[in-house]
């Protein structure tokens, strides 16, 4: 049988297992998803259970066509379709009003809102329209885990929970969408930082964005205030290993500190490693180097955040630093999955 056969075959009976309720992992351009019948409560159920989520944190539901929306929420706001027509298909996932009735309520976990996206994979898209379902899925790891990028990662996390998946090879984009509000006064919060930029919404929107205070850098994870994306508060992303990030005003100190520390952690028996930019990388010595790209091009970055993350735990590393980059573009959401992977952990040098 031809590739592109035997792929819509797999995509029918992948299709045909999320209508009868089965749990079913497929690729979007940012990370692999764990995809069920949004309207079935059993459905939405296994998937909770298979990735061990709390039943607190709502899932995103996805669509593949503009007509799907109307039956799942109740209005769209002028400036929340212009982000749809900016940004779908693509990494970003709208919070509005959910209609009652349709969905189960485990989706949206009690809240009067519900996340919708349209993501930009032709699997994914072709799986959505086949199934005829609006499809609730969150990333497909193991709840706490850094999110899959392989269908390979999914299987080391879920295997023997889920009724099959579909490989569409690596994700593209590497971390999750952006999570956004449109506020009464028409104003965007971002939720989530993710593949769409604060400064893109901006430009697209014509409208004031903002970071939900409970995200900034400042709050460092101790803020009072609870985040607004209820995902935002868990642990997650982590490696087994003890992670930090280090940064600071002079780029010369921040290495040669991170060498100090490497070697010091050597020499006290642990397995080291190091999350490094190019222009920096050459300097270090450790058990495990992992490059994340240059720094001239944060898109790199994301792309392989996960897999490295998930790597360092391969080769069991125990003590492992990561270098810092400025909190634009894409930045913004590289550092905060990193601050959440080092559970906040920031070392500022000067
Ligand atoms: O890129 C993505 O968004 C991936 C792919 C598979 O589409 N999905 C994903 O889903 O990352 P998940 O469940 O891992 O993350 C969803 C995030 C969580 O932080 C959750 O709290 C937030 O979105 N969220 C979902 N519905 C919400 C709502 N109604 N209000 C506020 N936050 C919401
Ligand atoms: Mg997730």
């Amino acid at each position: 049988m031809s590739e592109p056969a035997r792929l819509q075959e797999l995509l029918q009976e992948a299709a045909a297992l999320l209508r009868q309720g089965g749990v079913v992992a497929f690729p979007t351009e940012t990370v692999y998803g764990l995809g069920a019948d949004a309207r079935m409560t059993s459905a939405v159920e296994a998937v909770f259970a298979a990735k061990g989520r709390p039943s607190d944190n709502p899932l995103i539901v996805h669509i593949a066509k503009d007509e799907q929306l109307d039956e799942l929420v109740q209005q769209v706001v002028p400036t929340a379709r212009k982000l749809m027509d900016a940004f779908w298909p693509g990494p970003l996932t709208i919070v509005l009003p959910v209609r009652e009735g349709v969905l189960s309520p485990r989706v949206t976990a009690g809240l009067d809102t519900v996340g919708i996206r349209m993501p930009d994979h032709p699997i994914a898209l072709a799986l959505i329209e086949e199934s005829g379902c609006p499809v609730a899925a969150p990333s497909a790891n193991r709840s706490g885990r850094p999110s899959p990028t392989l269908a390979s990662h999914v299987l080391e996390d879920l295997a023997d929970s889920i009724d099959g998946i579909v490989d569409g090879g690596a994700t593209g984009v590497g971390v999750e969408s952006t999570v956004v509000q449109v506020q009464e006064d028409g104003g965007i919060t971002v939720l989530r930082p993710g593949g769409v930029t604060l400064e893109q919404l901006s430009l697209a929107a014509g409208a004031a964005v903002q970071l939900d205070p409970a995200l900034l850098p400042e709050a460092g994870g101790v803020s009072d205030q609870a985040p607004r994306a209820p995902g935002m508060k868990y642990t997650h992303y982590a490696p087994k290993g003890e992670l930090r990030i280090v940064t600071g005003e002079s780029q010369a100190e921040v290495s040669v500190w991170i060498s100090r520390s490497l070697r010091e952690a050597a020499a006290r028996g642990e397995r080291t490693g190091v999350l490094a930019f190019d222009e920096h990388i050459g300097s270090y010595e450790a058990d495990c180097v992992l490059s994340l790209g240059s720094l001239s091009d944060l898109s790199t970055a994301a792309h392989r955040l996960y897999a490295l993350l998930r790597r360092m735990d391969e080769e069991r590393i125990g003590y492992i630093l990561s270098e810092a980059c400025p909190e634009n573009g894409l930045g913004a959401a590289i550092m905060n999955r990193l601050r959440k992977a080092a559970g906040q952990t920031v070392i500022r040098l000067g």
